[in-house]
């Protein structure tokens, strides 16, 4: 599998050769409740990527893994960046993926609170194009993992109405599946956290006070994560093909 960390640079241009598409994992570092790894974001795109690699061969690159998480600064360990600094951030690692010959950019993203920034940059990086015309043609993809049907029929399956929408039991699942030794065990109380609308950090810390959003991680187990790793990494393995062989 090839990643371009572990890759020199006679390797990378000795890929382009045969191929053009790249996954950049993309994830973000915020607190997950009572029992989540405040890297649960990166780590699970990440890990995917990897299995992706794998099956199809693909190149990853390196995981990008602080994204927008302003509205988790109420709780100790989460970085954010602002919306600005990470529309830049892609805007560079576009050019300079493209510039090496690139064609075709996933990325495969582990937070839903980045997805408005990425598609603004996307939106910059198009908008520079049709101004200033690009000399290499390319194309870029948004997709989160937990997007597929594979992965969102199991965790219907596994959790129902417990999955909730932060510090999830899939997420923190696939995370435990990832590092097993670092599993932790926590009471939630309630049960099942509240639901509401995100707007700030002191905001939000007041409606959610241990962190959760609707879900019960306490369900958690590395034996799931196992079964949602293996389901996601079909859905994202087929979204990956539908994307690099479009006409
Ligand atoms: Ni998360």
């Amino acid at each position: 599998m090839p990643r371009l960390q572990l890759s020199t640079w006679q390797e990378v241009d000795a890929y382009l050769l045969t191929r053009r598409d790249i996954i950049m994992p993309i994830g973000s570092t915020e607190q997950h409740g009572p029992n989540g790894l405040i890297g649960t974001d990166a780590i699970c795109p990440e890990i995917i990527a990897n299995g992706v690699a794998e099956k199809s061969g693909v190149m990853v690159g390196p995981t990008l893994s602080i994204g927008m998480a302003q509205h988790h600064m109420a709780f100790a360990g989460t970085i954010t960046y602002r919306p600005q600094v990470l529309i830049e951030t892609i805007k560079d690692v576009v050019a300079s993926l493209t510039k090496h010959g690139f064609e075709r950019i996933y990325f495969l993203n582990g937070h839903g609170g980045n997805i408005a920034t990425i598609t603004a940059a996307f939106s910059e990086i198009y908008t520079e194009a049709s101004l200033k015309g690009s000399n290499r043609p390319f194309r870029l993809k948004l997709q989160s993992w937990f997007m597929g049907r594979r992965f969102r029929a199991l965790s219907k399956e596994l959790y129902g109405d417990s999955e909730g929408s932060h510090a999830t039991p899939s997420e923190v699942s696939l995370s435990y599946y990832a590092f097993p030794e670092h599993v932790k065990r926590a009471e939630m109380s309630p049960k099942i956290a509240p639901r509401g609308v995100i707007r700030d950090a002191d905001d939000y810390r007041r409606q959610f006070p241990d962190g959760r959003i609707g879900s019960d991680p306490s369900l958690s187990t590395v034996e799931h994560g196992e079964r949602i790793y293996l389901a996601s990494v079909e859905d994202v393995t087929e979204d990956l093909k539908a994307f690099v062989d479009e006409a």
